[in-house]
């Protein structure tokens, strides 16, 4: 439970994320008792309105997209008195004073003058990042014995220079420990599951290296388009997307080493040698390793669906990937030789965030099954929307003679009840000062610098992108590259549940 005050001020009070998860996180926040008796919101925006109106607006977004809901009016009551607007242009210096306003007489309200806490969360359009934290300054805001600090979300930059002159902008205002990078994939249960899955279970550590482990999969699919997003998207493409971030997270989660503490820095330090160690793909090296493909026209859920190139705001001549799968290395003593595969794609049959630990297989099989091969033990981590994990086994087959089948052993974690989104994990966190779940700009450094190249060779334009029909797991090139080295993608959870493997 938090118990210091502070105010939270946000920017982009009337955008897309605010409404779809900053206020159903903050409500479900306070639902579960875990916010302080005193804080406050300051919604910036550009349009007007009310405080009032405001207010009802956030209600709408908690009663449509909140995890817990409103069950007494009163309770209402409390929650929607934090809540404050101001009108500003955020590119304006003099309109902050407005804001200042606003938080200073809250802070005189809880008697913390000249102490006051104050998160600043950028949920506006990242070329903004720099200047909004240069006025944040100019207009004093940055100026408290209390903490300050600062969230903003991805993309962060759309390649390494650029990511690292907002990054120079953002250090004129704020040090590293204040800003918080949000890479949601790391609020999720699951992803933070990972490590106590490793590291607190002996039946695992043991096992995990390339001793044991012959490759492990990892898969972000889903079933949306570019929606309305296309203006981003299409500037961006699968790679900077969702590679460059919440895969390589997921990436370092699966490698790291067991830091020596569980501290921030500690855990930080392991994450970063796993980036230090990938395996660089040069410009030349980029068909060998990456695959990148676009959707066309297909079914998806019974309806047709228009391709990548028909949607709105995209180009028509479009070259933009929406998947990605690569063949990635992890080139230290653990992982020496074990293939990581990734995947990632918009338009694809299921929604579906897994890791797929593939064990090495028995060296001799004494027994038998009907394609007379002894299928692998499979550890899945199941990351959304099911969120769990999965083990494939073989046993004997009941009433047969040395007979073998794979058996499964299935763990839900959100089956019975709701878990954290994401945004109340990573909100509470920040509000703790706790920077364990949000990336440090040397992750997003290294991460940025082992993309580049791939955007490189593409942008040169001597690389195929391959094209796959909407509700199909990618284009075939995704299937070859594992065929190569001898392995295949194992089907998703959801698209399993009939058969085990
Ligand atoms: C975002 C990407 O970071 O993650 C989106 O910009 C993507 O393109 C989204 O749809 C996926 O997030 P989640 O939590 O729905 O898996």
């Amino acid at each position: 439970k938090l118990t210091e005050p502070f105010s939270l001020v946000l920017f982009g009070a009337t955008g897309d994320l605010a409404k779809r998860k900053l206020y159903p996180a903050l409500f479900s926040l306070f639902k579960s008792g875990l916010l302080p008796q005193n804080f406050a919101v300051i919604g910036v925006g550009r349009s007007k309105r009310t405080v009032e109106e405001f207010r009802t607006a956030v209600r709408s977004s908690v009663d449509q997209f909140s995890r817990l809901k409103v069950t007494d009016e009163n309770e209402w009551n409390q929650f929607a008195r934090k809540f404050f607007y101001v009108i500003a242009d955020v590119n304006q210096p003099g309109q902050y004073q407005g804001i200042k306003t606003v938080v200073e007489e809250n802070e005189k309200d809880w008697n913390l003058q000249g102490k006051g806490n104050r998160l600043y969360y950028l949920a506006i359009a990242p070329d903004l990042f720099g200047s909004v934290s240069r006025n944040l300054r100019l207009a004093g805001l940055t100026e408290t014995s209390g903490w300050k600090r600062l969230i903003i979300e991805k993309p962060i930059g759309h390649d390494y220079a650029s990511a690292k002159k907002l990054n120079e902008q953002m250090k004129e205002s704020f040090t590293e420990q204040e800003i918080y990078r949000i890479d949601h994939y790391l609020g999720k249960e699951m992803v933070q599951n990972i490590n106590v899955i490793r590291f607190a279970n002996s039946l695992f550590e043991p096992l995990w290296n390339h001793h044991y482990i012959e490759t492990v999969q990892i898969t972000a699919s889903e079933t949306v388009g570019v929606e309305d997003r296309a203006n981003y998207y299409d500037e961006a493409g699968a790679l900077r997307d969702m590679v460059q971030n919440h895969i390589l997270q997921i990436l370092m989660m699966v490698c790291m080493e067991p830091p020596s503490r569980l501290k921030t820095e500690a855990i930080h330090d392991e994450k970063v040698k796993v980036l230090r160690s990938l395996r660089k793909i040069e410009e030349s090296e980029a068909a060998e390793y990456v695959v990148r493909g676009q959707y066309r026209a297909g079914m998806l859920d019974g309806k047709l669906v228009p391709g990548y190139r028909d949607e709105k705001n995209v180009n028509p001549a479009s070259n933009t990937e929406t998947f990605v799968a690569a063949k990635l290395y992890v080139d230290n003593l653990r992982w020496a030789g074990v293939p990581f595969y990734i995947r990632t794609g918009k338009r694809m049959p299921a929604k579906a965030t897994e890791i797929v630990i593939q064990f090495k297989e028995m060296p001799k099989n004494l027994y038998f099954n009907k394609n007379n091969d002894l299928g692998p033990n499979l550890l899945v981590i199941n990351i959304q929307p099911v969120e769990g994990m999965y083990m494939v086994l073989n046993a004997k087959k009941p009433g047969s003679i040395n007979e073998i089948t794979p058996i499964a052993m299935e763990f839900c974690n959100n089956c019975d009840q709701g878990t954290p989104e994401a945004y109340e994990s990573l909100l509470h966190d920040a509000v703790a000062g706790d920077q364990t779940f949000f990336t440090h700009w040397d992750e997003v450094s290294l991460a940025w610098k082992f993309i580049d190249p791939i955007r490189r060779a593409w942008d040169r334009g001597e690389i195929p992108l391959e094209f796959y029909e909407s509700g199909t797991w990618g284009p075939q090139a995704a299937d070859d590259l594992l065929a190569k080295e001898g392995h295949r993608w194992w089907p998703v959870s959801s698209q399993r549940r009939h058969q085990i493997v």
